[in-house]
């Protein structure tokens, strides 16, 4: 009889729990629930890790109810092991002894800590240190820096430091703690490899880069391979005890892992909150000086593989920004139906940077910025215009990505919730002029998840069946034409950085 991987993924804007067929890796039981996120003031972004905890719970009810409606062969003793993926450098304190959390989470988004991240690496000896080691620019996008600020301003935290009680971590490990009754601080790799204290070449915490940033190691969680064993569940409403987890992965690691990008030299972009374009680079550490990342693609006790980053940090997020600020679209499809409503106006451009510029730039002070209007100017147009920058920003990065690995990329997976947009994934194949293939099921960061789970329960080597894919897309436009409007937007976004450059 078939055994079920409970997958849990713990988005940025939303929580999905579902559950993957052991034999086949079918999906089923389904359910993502979005949750607030708090907004304090410009650039600032904040999540509730109490909010984060009970919609998790909420989304595994769901997902139970849902599974056991699909199957009656469902049931919850049917649960072999579970996945977890997550938003990545998000982070947060909590009392190891209580349970008690210090504050909010601050988000991966979150520009706070720009001005310190400017000071260092305002020091070029201690900017060429960091890449070197983490293979990542000093930016306030991942964890260290926004741990430092936790361990500066919060209170309880600073004073759990003293007594030996705090914990500080990012999401996954919060949500284990939290799976496993207390029982289990742990990350993965992958995780451990965004917080900017992980040395990319020796897989652990750096004691330089811990010092840096005034971090006692005692309250990180002990890093473990990405396929493995992270502990057992206990207490948890809705769950018997004792189910293992057995796989962890950064969610742009496991969508790449999903969309079985194994072998070196394929790519992949995930359509999310942000867009985030990976390459595997098999067991090379590739480390460039041209704003692409380099990063833990996942890991097993005996190796780790690694892979090239360009992260743009807003894509689905325009669809929402449009949708709750302005009430102009009600979802992604309407987006679509919009924008093809009007003619397109080559004038009207948008730079999607709301959360400052990622990849390649990293410009956390930058905010977005919507070119050409004229008088004539339709809502069509900008909502077009929305849509278009959330692909023309992968082009530069896929490009440099390229020069930087020395390896054309001829086709690229891609998978998220826009990437259900026919609309934007055609315009992303011209603009990119590369055949784009989108998998049936497009929630490759929840399988991949699973897929690394089922791996992990069952104590197999990786080996990987080939996915379904629904449907292909093939540049249509001219290059000439693909090159023009890229070197025009490319202008713009130059303009919006020097603007915003302090
Ligand atoms: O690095 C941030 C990334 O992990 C967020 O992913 O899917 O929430 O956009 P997502």
């Amino acid at each position: 009889m078939t055994d079920f991987i409970l997958s849990i993924d713990e988005g940025t804007t939303g929580i999905q729990a579902s559950f993957f067929s052991m034999d086949d890796f079918s999906m089923l039981g389904n359910n993502k629930i979005e949750f607030p996120q708090i907004y304090p003031r410009p650039g600032l972004v904040e999540h509730n890790p109490e909010d984060i905890w009970n919609t998790t719970i909420k989304a595994i009810e769901n997902s139970l109810k849902f599974a056991e409606g699909e199957k009656s062969s469902f049931n919850q003793k049917k649960i072999a092991a579970i996945g977890i993926t997550n938003q990545r450098e998000t982070c947060l304190a909590w009392n190891k002894k209580t349970g008690e959390v210090a504050g909010n989470a601050i988000v991966w988004q979150d520009r706070r800590t720009a001005e310190f991240c400017d000071h260092l690496k305002r020091n070029e000896t201690v900017r060429k240190m960091i890449l070197q080691k983490t293979g990542l620019v000093c930016d306030p996008y991942f964890s260290a820096s926004k741990m430092h600020w936790i361990l500066e301003q919060n209170m309880k935290a600073k004073q759990w430091a003293l007594t030996g009680e705090l914990a500080l971590g990012t999401i996954d490990s919060f949500i284990i703690w939290r799976l496993t009754g207390g029982q289990s601080f742990v990350t993965d790799h992958t995780n451990a490899s965004r917080t900017m204290l992980y040395n990319l070449h020796t897989g652990s915490y750096d004691p330089e880069l811990l010092k840096l940033f005034s971090i006692p190691e005692s309250a990180l969680p002990e890093i473990k391979p990405s396929i493995g064993r992270f502990g057992f569940t206990k207490g948890v409403p809705g769950l018997p005890d004792g189910i293992p987890i057995t796989g962890i992965l950064g969610d742009q690691q496991a969508a790449l892992f999903g969309q079985n990008c194994v072998q070196q030299g394929e790519a992949k972009i995930t359509f999310g909150t942000g867009a985030f374009l990976l390459m595997n680079t098999g067991e090379n550490v590739v480390t460039s000086d041209e704003g692409i990342l380099t990063t833990v693609a996942y890991s097993t006790a005996q190796r780790r593989t690694f892979a090239l980053e360009g992260s743009a940090f807003i894509a689905g997020a325009a669809v929402q920004f449009m949708r709750d600020n302005f009430g102009w679209v009600k979802n992604s499809s309407e987006s679509a139906e919009l924008a093809m409503g009007y003619p397109r106006d080559e004038d009207v451009l948008f730079v999607p940077s709301l959360a400052g510029l990622g990849a390649p730039y990293w410009n956390p002070k930058a905010r977005g910025v919507l070119f050409g209007l004229s008088r004539g100017t339709q809502k069509s147009q900008i909502i077009r215009a929305v849509l278009e920058s959330i692909a023309l920003q992968n082009v530069q990065l896929l490009r440099l990505m390229e020069k930087v690995s020395g390896q054309k990329i001829v086709r690229v997976g891609v998978d998220g919730g826009a990437s259900r947009n026919d609309f934007l994934m055609q315009f992303q194949a011209n603009i990119l002029q590369t055949l784009l293939a989108r998998p049936a099921n497009i929630e490759t960061t929840s399988l991949g998840a699973a897929m690394a789970a089922c791996v992990g329960v069952l104590e197999e080597d990786v080996t990987f069946n080939k996915i379904e894919i629904a449907r292909e897309f093939r540049p249509e436009m001219p290059e000439a034409l693909a090159n023009a409007s890229l070197y025009k937007w490319l202008k713009a976004v130059d303009c919006v950085n020097l603007f915003y450059k302090s």
